[in-house]
């Protein structure tokens, strides 16, 4: 068996100095949650994850039948929050999801974070995240936090950019068999 060492961040960002800014480029619109879209959810999770880093960190990530796993276990959450849990449409279906749950800490806590290949850096995700902030926020939560690969660049720099500060590095251990 080989090991590897990812180092991931724990970001955090304080809601009450956080202003709303969810707007969608021309021609998307939003989907609010509901339990028919929660294989939709699972699928366009695994079609974005399925090449990306974090599919090596997390391999439930990179498999369909995992993803709808996943998406079931984020839905039965105690925490769970329809209002920071959002699709992104436009003419040609759905492209970009997001899911929000309340942790036990009181956080409000963004799951995936996914934008479809074909549809990124059209500002689809800085959007998607701003509007789980603002359910997160309406629902009277004071913090909001992610877990992000440090290998992922892109979505640091995302998070970054929208305020989100790192508040402490951690390692995840995966392990695969040699080849
Ligand atoms: C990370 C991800 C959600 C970004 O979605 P996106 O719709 O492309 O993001 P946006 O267009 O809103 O870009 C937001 C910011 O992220 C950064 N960014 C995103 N993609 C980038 C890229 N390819 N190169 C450089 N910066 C990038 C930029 O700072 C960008 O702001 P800018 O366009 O004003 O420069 C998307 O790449 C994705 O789904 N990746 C696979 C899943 C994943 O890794 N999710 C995050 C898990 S923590």
């Amino acid at each position: 068996m080989a090991v590897t060492y990812f180092k991931r961040f724990r970001m955090e960002l304080d809601l009450s100095s956080w202003k709303p800014a969810s707007d969608l480029p021309e021609g998307y619109f939003w989907r609010e949650w509901s339990e028919n879209l929660l294989d939709l959810h699972a699928e366009i999770k695994f079609l974005s994850f399925s090449h990306e880093v974090d599919s090596q960190v997390f391999p439930i990530l990179g498999d369909r039948w995992g993803c709808q796993r996943l998406m079931r276990e984020i839905r039965l959450k105690p925490g769970f929050l329809p209002q920071a849990t959002w699709l992104i449409g436009c003419d040609q279906g759905y492209c970009a999801t997001i899911q929000g749950v309340v942790d036990r800490t009181g956080f409000g806590s963004i799951q995936n974070v996914a934008v479809l290949p074909g549809y990124r850096r059209k500002g689809l995700g800085k959007a998607l995240v701003s509007k789980a902030l603002e359910g997160f926020s309406n629902y009277g939560l004071r913090k909001a936090m992610l877990e992000v690969t440090a290998e992922n660049p892109n979505a640091v720099r995302m998070y970054r950019d929208l305020g989100f500060t790192k508040a402490k590095t951690t390692y995840k251990a995966v392990t695969s068999d040699w080849v």
